[in-house]
């Protein structure tokens, strides 16, 4: 079989151990032949193709980042664009695709899965947002990232008696703002799913100064203020209609210096949350999810999503991963609002 690879969306860290475990897996134990589609969807749909084998996976397992490179190219919105795509696959002969992605990328799988192209996905976000998996990898490397920031952070908000910021990725749930608030032992957690209420905000800022400690608030990029406390900027749309966020660190940064009278300032971690190499825990399952991904192609699955149940891989309908976002549950966030204030 020849088989294309790609990957699509936002990088993440791990997506370099799936390449390898696919290509070394398919080579070595199946005998198939791989072509690398360049920047994801745009790869089959302008045929922009790399050479892709075990010499070119050889030491790429700690690497962040992603060797096939990506991109938010979204060809349902492209006039033709899923007939482009299934006459590139058939004029380079390839038999199937294996699609390592989130909603968007998976959302475009789906698609051509229904329009009888071969194609098997991957689940990918540092966000943990895709629905039918426990976990995606590139999670943990961010929240870890996340959480050495904040712990670097209380050192200084103590000396300078500040109230910190720190704004993390996740435009539409909470994931990394929950794990890394917990695991760091944020003050206050803001995340999508809730809006806040800044008064209330405050109020845990002045409680944890009152008590000697500085306060650190983690803010997920997308959480609201509740309905007529505060303006919020609106970005500039990409490829899939999502908003380009950014800007709630620094309205808190204002407010909360504002209402409370201490100090505050802001820390937008941004990429780097996506940048560098994974943990031990994503090396390990990307390239379990690389391994049963490769094993679903060669057994003639398609239309299906490798995921994590409790510690098994499983596969689950494309569907099933893209019709809504995994959110944070209300009851999950509550846990943590024991260590507020
Ligand atoms: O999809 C992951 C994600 O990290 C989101 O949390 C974030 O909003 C988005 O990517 C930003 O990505 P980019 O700046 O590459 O569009």
């Amino acid at each position: 079989m020849r088989i294309g690879v790609l990957t699509g969306g936002g990088d993440c860290p791990g997506l370099n151990a799936v390449i390898r475990a696919v290509v070394r897996k398919g080579t070595e134990v199946y005998g198939h032949e791989f072509v690398g589609f360049r920047d994801g969807w745009k790869g089959p749909l302008e045929g922009v193709t790399m050479e892709l084998g075990v010499p070119q996976v050889r030491g790429i397992l700690p690497r962040g980042g992603t060797i096939l490179g990506s991109s938010r190219t979204n060809p349902i919105k492209i006039d033709g664009g899923v007939e482009k795509i299934q006459a590139n696959l058939s004029s380079l002969g390839v038999d199937a695709l294996i699609a390592i992605g989130g909603e968007d990328t998976l959302g475009v799988a789906t698609a051509l899965a229904a329009a009888g192209v071969n194609v098997v996905g991957v689940p990918k976000t540092i966000d943990n947002d895709l629905n039918a998996t426990d976990y995606t990898f590139g999670f943990d490397t961010a929240v870890q990232i996340a959480v050495d920031a904040i712990d670097r952070l209380h050192t200084t908000a103590e000396s300078h008696h500040r109230a910190l910021i720190v704004e993390v990725m996740g435009r539409h749930a909470g994931w990394i703002a929950l794990h890394s608030g917990l695991a760091g032992g944020a003050n206050v957690i803001l995340i999508p799913e809730r809006p806040f209420d800044i008064d209330k905000v405050c109020e845990y800022v002045k409680a944890r100064f009152e008590r000697h400690y500085a306060p650190i608030i983690v803010v997920a990029e997308g959480a609201q203020p509740a309905v007529g406390t505060m303006e919020l900027r609106t970005g500039e749309l990409d490829a899939f209609g999502h908003v380009r966020l950014g800007g709630i660190g620094q309205v808190l940064e204002r407010e909360i210096e504002a209402r409370t009278g201490y100090e505050s300032r802001q820390t937008v971690l941004g990429h780097v949350q996506r940048g560098g190499t994974p943990t031990a825990y994503d090396r390990v399952l990307a390239t379990r999810f690389g391994l049963h991904a490769i094993d679903a192609v060669h057994e003639g699955d398609s239309g299906v999503m490798v995921a994590l149940r409790g510690t098994d891989i499983v596969r689950v309908p494309l569907e099933a991963a893209t019709k809504e976002l995994k959110t944070v549950p209300l009851e999950r966030y509550e846990e943590a609002e024991v260590f507020f204030g």
